[in-house]
């Protein structure tokens, strides 16, 4: 075997952990992108491909009840050998432990999100663990939350109302209680980001993470919301928080749409909707290679 396969087996062979270790060491993120479609699908693993970069897909439960499970599992492990780069697979804000453990059976995925910003503390508590022992034991990564990342991954045309944002801002006490009583691997820090574009995007509150990063000191953090937030303060999120891990969606969802108006208005008589995809997802991959930028992920395999 040559350096250069040996080298491609050792990279697939590395798992979430190892990913996000690497990561926290080297100062740079994985991009987590959410996955509307099979053009999307597509544009993220040629992105990570052309930039010599790891890529984790993400599903949310719409994106979950679109794919099927097992299509989605099927999906990623073909990918990983088509485009020969890591693809790590996460589910994306279950919001029940049932949905985590079935995503955890299925076999495949390396990382699961419970979203338990909706109950009680107590009980998030109680429904997180529950996702952990199960998850741990088939070596899986779970991401928890606790405070609640604003709104939804579309276009907004409203003003956030900031007071009312910092109300639910991660509290890095509770994040620390969180942390210790559930055993999970990522954290889910707000502190400013919010799902979906706006026409006043806030800052992130670096002062903030900084006291998070410090309260959860051997845990991962993940950036939600990334849409819309300036590159620069991206980067510093992942200097200062040592940040892992970055979730973007709406700039996709954005990318998607304008690709395809454009496409169906250039190609009136075109009807085989594969013609018109090989630009949409070129177009979408752009916007990935760019975040990868960012991200700092690029080059590394
Ligand atoms: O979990 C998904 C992300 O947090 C997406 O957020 O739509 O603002 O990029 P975004
Ligand atoms: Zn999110």
């Amino acid at each position: 075997m040559s350096k250069r396969e040996n080298n491609s087996v050792f990279l697939q062979l590395m798992t979430a952990r190892d990913w996000f270790d690497r990561a926290q060491k080297e100062g740079f993120a994985i991009g987590a992108f959410n996955v509307d479609n099979m053009d999307i699908f597509k544009a993220v693993c040629l992105a990570g491909k052309n930039k010599k970069s790891s890529v984790m897909l993400e599903f949310s439960q719409g994106e979950v009840s679109y794919f099927g499970l097992k299509n989605i599992v099927d999906l990623t492990v073909n990918a990983r050998q088509e485009y020969g780069i890591p693809i790590l697979l996460n589910l994306d804000h279950a919001k029940s432990a049932e949905d985590c453990i079935a995503a955890v059976e299925q076999a495949g995925f390396d990382d699961v999100h419970f979203d338990g910003s909706d109950l009680p503390f107590e009980k998030n508590v109680e429904e997180t663990k529950k996702v952990v022992e199960n998850a741990h034991k088939k070596g899986l990564l779970v991401e928890g939350e606790i405070d609640k990342i604003s709104t939804l991954s579309e276009v907004h045309n409203e003003e956030i109302d900031l007071e009312l944002l910092k109300k639910s801002y991660t509290d890095p006490t509770k994040a620390a209680k969180f942390v210790k009583e559930t055993g999970v691997d990522i954290l889910a820090a707000v502190f400013g980001n919010v799902h979906g574009i706006f026409p006043v995007q806030p800052d992130l509150d670096i002062d903030l993470l900084s006291k998070i990063r410090e309260a959860v000191p051997s845990c991962f953090l993940s950036l939600h919301g990334s849409s819309g937030i300036p590159a620069d303060q991206v980067k510093t999120a992942i200097n200062v928080g040592k940040i892992v891990k970055v979730n973007l969606n709406t700039e996709l969802r954005v990318a998607y749409r304008e690709a395809i108006g454009e496409e169906l208005s250039e190609n009136p008589e075109e009807y085989a909707s594969y013609k018109l995809a090989s630009d949409v997802i070129l177009a979408v991959a752009a916007v990935v290679e760019n975040k990868i930028d960012v991200f700092g992920s690029a080059g590394k395999i």
